[in-house]
C-alpha cells in the first residue's frame, strides 16, 4: 500500500539534506577564510555574482562538484563547488554565463573539475551565443594537483580561443591572477581590474628577484594601475569592486550577446540633430595647439555618454563605446592633447584591437581623425612600428561593419591612409572645414622642397620669412578638405555644430549595409 505520510516525511528530510548540503556550499572554504576575505577589503565569489546579475536570476551548476585529487592529504579536504562558483543569469534582462574563483577554497586555486566546471558555462555560453563573464581571485595551478591542474587551464585556453569573435567574454580581476592562469584573461576581449587588491603578472616578484635581481612590490609589477597605463592589459579600472561590477553591466550594454546578433538598441532622448555651436569654436587658431578630442565625443553622442576603454593607455588615441540615436558604436580618435595625437606602437595596437573587437561583434566604426603622422625615430622603428601600425591598417581595410570617419583637423601621410579614409572601405567620409589633408604637414613638407633655396638665404630674419611663406603656400594649397573633397575621397565637408546630426544620419543610411571580405581560412594580421 502507498504510505503518502511516510514518502513525505521521506522527501521532507531529503529536501533538509539537500538545504544542509547547499548551505555548506555556499559557505565555499568556511566562515573563518570567508571574514579574511572581507577583512582584505574583498567580496567573496557569490557576492560578487550577486551584485552582477539581475536579482534572482542566478541559476548555478555543478554546486555539488568536489576535486579528485589524492595527493598530499587533499583527499581528507573537500569542498562542495571547489573553489569556483558557476552558472548562468541575465545582466539588464539578457542572459550571460558567468563563472566566479573562490579564493576562500585553497585559495581559488584551479583543480581539473574546476577547470571542468569553468569549461561547462564556457560551453554553454556558445550554445546559446550568450557572452561569458569570469571573475578572477585565485593563486593559479593547485600546487597539489600538478599536470591535472595545467590541462584544465589549457581546456580553459582552448575555449577562449574558440569562442573569440562569437560571444563576448569578459575578465574582471578582484584578486590574485598569476602564472600561467593570466592567459585567460589576455585571450578574452575585455579585462577590468580593481584597483589595491588584484594584480597579474606570468611571474611573482620571487621569481623576479631569483631570476633577474630585480626588487619589485606585487603592485609595482603587476597592480591595477600599472596594467592600466603601462602595459595596456587592462582595458578599465575600478576603484572598489562595487564600481567594477557597474562598469561590466554599463559595458554589456554595448555589445551583442553573440556575432550573429547586433548590439541592443537603447531608448534614446537626445535629439539626433542636436546641434552643438560649441564645436565650431574647438578648433584652435594655432593648427600647433591641442584640444581635448574627449569634448568632441562627449557632445556628439547619446547624453554624452562615453565608456572608454584603455582610458589610461596610449592615451594619444582614443577608443570606448557611446550611441548615436540609440545605436552602440565603437569611437576611435586622435587625441591632440596627447604627443599631438601621433601613431606610435602602442596606440596603434590599442586601436587595432578595439576596430577588430567592433568588426567581430558588428557594432559600427565612428572616427575622429586629427593625426599629424606615425611617430619618427629610432625609439620606434627598433620595436617595429612598421609591422605594428601595420596592425592598424589591417584592421580597418579588413572591417565590413560600417565605418563613419570625421577629419577635424590634420590627417597627414601614413596615418591619413589608415585612419578610416575612403581607401580602406570607409563608408561616409566627412571633413571640417578646419581639416588638413596631406601628405605631411607645413613645416615638413617646406623642409624637404625648399631645403636648398633655404639653406641659400644667409640672412637669418629673410630666411624665417621665406620659411613663413612658404609654409603659407603649402598650407593654402593643400593644407585643407577641399582638394579631398574634388576627388571625392571625402564625402561631404560639414559645419563642426552638425556633426552629431550627420553621424547620425549617416549610421541609420548603413543600417543594411552588406559587405563580405573573400573567403579565406582567416588573414594573417601582422602580429
Ligand atoms: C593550492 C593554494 C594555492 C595553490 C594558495 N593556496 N595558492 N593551494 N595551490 N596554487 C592556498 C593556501 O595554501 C592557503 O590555504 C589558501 O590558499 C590561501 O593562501 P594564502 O597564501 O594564505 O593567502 P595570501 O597570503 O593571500 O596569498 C595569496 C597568494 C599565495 C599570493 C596567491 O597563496 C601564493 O603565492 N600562492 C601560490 C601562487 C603560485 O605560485 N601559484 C602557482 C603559479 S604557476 P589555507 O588552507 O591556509 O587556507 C601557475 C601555472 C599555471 O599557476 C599554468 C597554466 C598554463
Amino acid at each position: 500500500v502507498y504510505n503518502c505520510k511516510t514518502k513525505m516525511s521521506d522527501i521532507q528530510e531529503k529536501v533538509k539534506e539537500l538545504m544542509g548540503y547547499r548551505e555548506q556550499a555556499r559557505l565555499g572554504g568556511g566562515q573563518k577564510r570567508i571574514d579574511s576575505q572581507h577583512k582584505k577589503g574583498k567580496k567573496t565569489a557569490r557576492e560578487r555574482i550577486k551584485l552582477l546579475l539581475d536579482e534572482g536570476s542566478f541559476e548555478e551548476f555543478d554546486m555539488f562538484v568536489k576535486h579528485r585529487c589524492n595527493n598530499f592529504g587533499l583527499e581528507e579536504e573537500t569542498y562542495f563547488g571547489d573553489g569556483v562558483v558557476t552558472g548562468y543569469g541575465t545582466i539588464n534582462g539578457r542572459q550571460v554565463y558567468v563563472f566566479s574563483q573562490d579564493f576562500t577554497v585553497f585559495g581559488g586555486s584551479l583543480s581539473e573539475t574546476f577547470a571542468a566546471k569553468i569549461c561547462k558555462v564556457m560551453d554553454m555560453a556558445m550554445k546559446n551565443g550568450a557572452p561569458v563573464i569570469g571573475i578572477n581571485d585565485s593563486g593559479g595551478a593547485r600546487i597539489q594537483e600538478g599536470v591535472n591542474s595545467l590541462s584544465g587551464y589549457t581546456e580553459i585556453f582552448q575555449r577562449n580561443i574558440l569562442a573569440s569573435g562569437v560571444i563576448p567574454q569578459i575578465s574582471a580581476i578582484f584578486g590574485p591572477c598569476a602564472g600561467g592562469a593570466v592567459y585567460s584573461p589576455a585571450l578574452t576581449d575585455f579585462i577590468l581590474m580593481s584597483k589595491g587588491s588584484s594584480y597579474m603578472f606570468v611571474t611573482g616578484p620571487k621569481v623576479v628577484k631569483t631570476v633577474t635581481g630585480e626588487e619589485v612590490t606585487q603592485e609595482q609589477l603587476g597592480g591595477a594601475s600599472i596594467h592600466a597605463a603601462k602595459s595596456g592589459v587592462a582595458h578599465f579600472v575600478s576603484e572598489t569592486e562595487e564600481e567594477g561590477i557597474e562598469m561590466l553591466r554599463k559595458l554589456l550594454s554595448f555589445l551583442p550577446s553573440n556575432n550573429m546578433e547586433d548590439a541592443p538598441v537603447a531608448a534614446c532622448t537626445d535629439a539626433i540633430d542636436r546641434m552643438e555651436d560649441v564645436l565650431n569654436d574647438i578648433i584652435p587658431d594655432n593648427p600647433n595647439k591641442p584640444y581635448n578630442v574627449l569634448d568632441v565625443i562627449h557632445a556628439v553622442v547619446d547624453g554624452g555618454d562615453f565608456l572608454e576603454s584603455q582610458a589610461k593607455f596610449a592615451p594619444n588615441i582614443v577608443t570606448g563605446f557611446a550611441r548615436f540615436g540609440g545605436q552602440s558604436v565603437g569611437i576611435i580618435a586622435n587625441q591632440p592633447k596627447f604627443l599631438a595625437g601621433v601613431l606610435d606602437i602602442n596606440a596603434s595596437r590599442k586601436a587595432a584591437r578595439f576596430v577588430r573587437f567592433c568588426d567581430a561583434f558588428n557594432i559600427p566604426i565612428v572616427t575622429f581623425v586629427d593625426v599629424p603622422g606615425f611617430l619618427p625615430g629610432t625609439a620606434q622603428e627598433y620595436v617595429g612600428i612598421i609591422i605594428h601600425g601595420a596592425k592598424l591598417l589591417f584592421a580597418y581595410g579588413e572591417a565590413t561593419v560600417p565605418k563613419v570617419t570625421v577629419i577635424l583637423r590634420k590627417a597627414y601621410g601614413g596615418a591619413y591612409c589608415v585612419m578610416s579614409s575612403k581607401h580602406l572601405r570607409g563608408d561616409i567620409n566627412y571633413a571640417w572645414p578646419t581639416a588638413e589633408i596631406a601628405v605631411m604637414g607645413p613645416k615638413g613638407a617646406t623642409e624637404v622642397l625648399s631645403s636648398k633655396e633655404i639653406a641659400a638665404i644667409e640672412d637669418e630674419q629673410k630666411k624665417a620669412e621665406f620659411i613663413a611663406q612658404k609654409e603659407e603656400e603649402y598650407r593654402d594649397k593643400f593644407a585643407n578638405p577641399y582638394v579631398a573633397a574634388r576627388f571625392g575621397y571625402i564625402d561631404d565637408i560639414i559645419e563642426p555644430r552638425n556633426t552629431r546630426f550627420r553621424i547620425a544620419r549617416a549610421l541609420q543610411s548603413l543600417a543594411n549595409k552588406r559587405l563580405a571580405n573573400p573567403p579565406k581560412k582567416h588573414s594573417n594580421i601582422p602580429l
